[in-house]
C-alpha cells in the first residue's frame, strides 16, 4: 500500500502555483505603461520615438484628408518633400516595371499613415525578413532584439531622458529596415560599405570603426575602395578586401548573430564548446575566401589567447573588489549612495554589484570610485582590446592592455588605501554615515520627477 504524501509538500507547490502566474501578471502590468518594455510605467516617450519604434509609438498625422494613388503621393510630395521624392526616384523601387510607391510602404489613407516596420518590408522581401528574425535564435546581442535590449536595460530608465534618448536611435536597428540602406534610396550598394554601420558601431564600448580602419582590411578599403564595384553582391571573388558586411553578413545573409563567439565581449565564455567550434568553422570558411584556412585558424586562436589574458586581469581586479566588499571597506557602500530612481531607498537589492553576473551595468553611475575604475577597465579598456584583436588592429590590443594594466595597478593601490582607512575607522568605532545626505540628492530627485 502506498503512503499518502505528507501534507507539507503541497505548500511549496501551492506557492509556486500562485507565484508563477502572479509573476507573469506583474511583468505584463509593468509593460502596460505609456513607455514600452519592462519599465514602461516609469518613463514617457519622446516625439522622435514614433519614428525609431513606430510599432509602439507612431500615430498618423490627420492634417491631410483623403486616399491617394502612388502617382498622387509623388505629385504633392515633389513640392513638399523634394529630397524624399528625389531619393525615391533614384531607388530601384521606382525603376521597377511595377513600381513600389509611397503608399506601398506608408498606406494610401493619409489619416492612417504608418511608418514601415520590418514586417511591411518583409511582406515583399520574405528572405531578408526571415533571416533577420532568425537572429533571435542566437540570443543577445542581435539586430532583431536590439530594441528590447535597450528598453529593458535599467540604465535606460534610471538616467535623465536627455542622456538616454540616443539609445533608441542605435537600437532602432530592430524596429525598422532603413539602418544600413537608408531611406528613400534603399540602396544595397550603400549597405555594403563600412560607413553603413558606423553611426551605431562606434564609441568606446564598441570601437568597430577605429579597429576596422586601423586593420589591413580597412586600410585597403581607404586606399582603394573608390575603385571597387559596389553594385556586386558580397561574394567570394567580388571584393579584394572585406568590409563589415562582407564578414558579418556573408553571402548577403541578413543575420549578424550566427557566427558570433565572443559576442559583445563583456563576459568570459568558453570558445571551445561544440557550438562555438561550429561558429569557428564558419569564420575560417569566410576568411578562406582570401586567406589560407590554417593561417586564418591561427589568427582566431590568437584572439582567444588575447581574450584569456584580458580575463585574467579582469578577474584579478574583481577579486580585489570582492574582498573589499566582504570586509565592508568599499566607500561609499551601496546603501550610502543615491539609489537608482527605480529602486526604493531601502531596497534589499541595494548591494555593490561586482562583475557581469551580478549586474555590473549598474556601475555606469552612482558608484564608488574604485568600482568605477573597474567598470572603465571592464567596459572600455577590455572591449577596446577585444575589438582590436577581433578586427586585426594591433594598436588597440596594445593600448587596451596597457590601460588595463594601469587600471589594475590603480585598483590595487586604492584597495590598500581603503583597507588601511577602514581598519583605522574600525579602531575608532563606527564610521560616520553620510547616508541621509545622499538619499535625496538633486540628481536622484530630478530623475524621480522627470522620467
Ligand atoms: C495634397 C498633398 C498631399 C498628398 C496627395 C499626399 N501627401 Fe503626404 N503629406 C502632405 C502634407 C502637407 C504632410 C505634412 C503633414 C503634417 O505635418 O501635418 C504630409 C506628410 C506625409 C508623411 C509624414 C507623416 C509623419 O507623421 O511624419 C508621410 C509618410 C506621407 N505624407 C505620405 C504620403 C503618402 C504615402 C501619400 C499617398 C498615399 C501622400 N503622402 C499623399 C501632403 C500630401
Ligand atoms: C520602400 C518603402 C518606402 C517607400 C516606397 C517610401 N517610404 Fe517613406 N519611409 C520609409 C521608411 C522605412 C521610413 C522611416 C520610418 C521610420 O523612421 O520609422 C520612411 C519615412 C518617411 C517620412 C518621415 C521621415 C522623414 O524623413 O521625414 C516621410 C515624410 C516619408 N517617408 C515620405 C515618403 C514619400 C513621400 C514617399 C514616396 C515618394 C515614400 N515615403 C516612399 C519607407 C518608404
Ligand atoms: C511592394 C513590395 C515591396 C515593398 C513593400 C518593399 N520592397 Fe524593396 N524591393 C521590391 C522589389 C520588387 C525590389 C527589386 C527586386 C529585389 O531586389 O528583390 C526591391 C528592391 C529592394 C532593395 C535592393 C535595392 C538595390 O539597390 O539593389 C532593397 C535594399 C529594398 N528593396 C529594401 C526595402 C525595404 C527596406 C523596404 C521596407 C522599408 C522595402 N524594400 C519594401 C519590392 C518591395
Ligand atoms: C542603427 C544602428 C545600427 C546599424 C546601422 C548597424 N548596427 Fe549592428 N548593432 C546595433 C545594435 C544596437 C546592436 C546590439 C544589439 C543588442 O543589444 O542586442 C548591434 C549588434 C551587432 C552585432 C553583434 C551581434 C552578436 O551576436 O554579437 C554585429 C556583428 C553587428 N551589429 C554588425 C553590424 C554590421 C556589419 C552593420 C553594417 C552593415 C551594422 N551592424 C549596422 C546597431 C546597428
Ligand atoms: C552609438 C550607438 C549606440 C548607442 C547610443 C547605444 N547603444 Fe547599446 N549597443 C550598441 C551596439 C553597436 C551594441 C553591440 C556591440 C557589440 O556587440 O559589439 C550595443 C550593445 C548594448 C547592450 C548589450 C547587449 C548584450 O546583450 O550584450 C545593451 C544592454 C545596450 N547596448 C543598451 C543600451 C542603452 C540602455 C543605451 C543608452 C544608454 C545604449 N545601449 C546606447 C549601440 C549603441
Ligand atoms: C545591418 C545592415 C542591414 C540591415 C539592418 C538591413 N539590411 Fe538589407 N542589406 C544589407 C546589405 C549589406 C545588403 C547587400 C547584400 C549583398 O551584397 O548580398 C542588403 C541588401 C538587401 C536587399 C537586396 C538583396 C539583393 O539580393 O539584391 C534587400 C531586398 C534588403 N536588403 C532588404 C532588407 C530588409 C527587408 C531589412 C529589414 C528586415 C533589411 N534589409 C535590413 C544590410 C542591411
Ligand atoms: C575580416 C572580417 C571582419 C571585418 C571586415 C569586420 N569584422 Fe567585426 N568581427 C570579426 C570577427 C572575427 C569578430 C570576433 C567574432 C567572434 O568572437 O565570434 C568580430 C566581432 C565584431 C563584433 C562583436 C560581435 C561578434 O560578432 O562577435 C561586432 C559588433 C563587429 N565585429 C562589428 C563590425 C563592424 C561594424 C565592422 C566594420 C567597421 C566590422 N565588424 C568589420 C570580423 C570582422
Ligand atoms: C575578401 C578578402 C579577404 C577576406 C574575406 C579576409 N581578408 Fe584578411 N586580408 C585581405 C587582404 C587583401 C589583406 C592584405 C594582405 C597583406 O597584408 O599582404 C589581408 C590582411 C589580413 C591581415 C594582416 C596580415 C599581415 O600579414 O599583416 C590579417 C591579420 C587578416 N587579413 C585576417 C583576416 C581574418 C582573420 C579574416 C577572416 C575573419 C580575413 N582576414 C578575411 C583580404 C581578406
Amino acid at each position: 500500500m502506498s503512503k499518502k504524501p505528507p501534507r507539507y509538500i503541497w505548500v511549496p507547490l501551492i506557492i509556486a502555483l500562485i507565484s508563477v502566474p502572479a509573476g507573469f501578471i506583474y511583468v505584463n502590468w509593468n509593460k502596460g505603461g505609456e513607455g514600452a518594455g519592462l519599465y514602461s510605467r516609469q518613463w514617457l516617450p519622446e516625439a522622435i520615438f514614433a519614428y525609431w519604434n513606430p510599432k509602439e509609438f507612431y500615430q498618423s498625422v490627420d492634417t491631410v484628408v483623403g486616399e491617394f494613388s502612388g502617382e498622387q503621393c509623388i505629385e504633392c510630395h515633389s513640392a513638399l518633400t523634394p529630397g524624399i521624392v528625389n531619393d525615391w526616384k533614384k531607388s530601384l523601387h521606382s525603376q521597377l516595371s511595377e513600381k513600389v510607391f509611397c503608399n506601398d510602404c506608408h498606406g494610401s489613407n493619409h489619416e492612417q499613415l504608418h511608418m514601415p516596420t520590418p514586417d511591411v518590408c518583409g511582406s515583399c522581401h520574405t528572405t531578408q525578413h526571415e533571416q533577420f528574425q532568425d537572429e533571435k535564435r542566437f540570443g543577445f546581442p542581435s539586430h532583431a532584439l536590439a530594441m528590447e535590449r535597450a528598453l529593458d536595460a535599467k540604465h535606460f530608465v534610471d538616467k535623465p531622458k536627455a542622456e538616454v534618448t540616443a539609445c533608441l536611435q542605435c537600437h532602432s536597428v530592430a524596429t525598422k529596415c532603413d539602418s544600413c540602406h537608408t531611406r528613400h534610396k534603399f540602396s544595397a550598394a550603400e549597405a555594403r560599405r563600412p560607413e553603413a554601420c558606423l553611426t551605431c558601431h562606434s564609441g568606446p564600448p564598441h570601437p568597430d570603426d577605429e579597429t576596422y580602419f586601423h586593420s589591413k582590411h580597412g586600410q585597403l578599403y581607404l586606399a582603394e575602395g573608390e575603385t571597387w564595384d559596389w553594385s556586386k553582391p558580397l561574394r567570394k571573388g567580388n571584393y579584394p578586401a572585406p568590409t563589415c558586411a562582407y564578414c558579418h553578413m556573408d553571402e548577403g545573409k541578413h543575420q549578424v548573430a550566427n557566427k558570433s563567439i565572443w559576442k559583445f565581449g563583456i563576459k568570459q565564455i568558453n570558445p571551445l564548446t561544440s557550438g562555438n567550434e561550429i561558429k569557428r568553422k564558419q569564420w575560417i570558411n569566410l576568411c578562406s575566401d582570401c586567406h589560407e584556412a590554417d593561417w586564418s585558424e591561427d589568427r582566431l586562436k590568437e584572439m582567444d589567447k588575447e581574450r584569456k589574458r584580458a580575463w585574467n586581469k579582469l578577474y584579478l581586479a574583481e577579486k580585489i573588489l570582492k574582498e573589499l566588499r566582504a570586509d565592508n571597506y568599499l566607500y561609499p557602500l551601496a546603501k550610502e549612495r543615491p539609489p537608482y530612481p527605480t529602486d526604493s531607498a531601502k531596497d534589499l537589492m541595494q548591494y555593490e554589484r561586482i562583475g557581469f553576473f551580478e549586474g555590473q551595468a549598474s556601475a555606469f553611475y552612482n558608484t564608488s570610485a574604485i568600482e568605477r575604475d573597474y567598470f572603465e577597465m571592464w567596459y572600455f579598456e577590455n572591449l577596446a582590446a577585444y575589438k582590436g584583436s577581433a578586427h586585426g588592429d594591433p594598436s588597440f590590443i596594445i593600448k587596451g592592455h596597457d590601460a588595463m594594466d594601469k587600471s589594475l595597478e590603480k585598483i590595487k593601490r586604492k584597495a590598500e588605501k581603503l583597507h588601511t582607512l577602514g581598519e583605522d575607522e574600525k579602531d575608532k568605532g563606527r564610521r560616520e554615515n553620510p547616508e541621509k545626505l545622499w538619499f535625496n540628492g538633486e540628481y536622484t530627485e530630478y530623475n524621480r520627477e522627470h522620467n
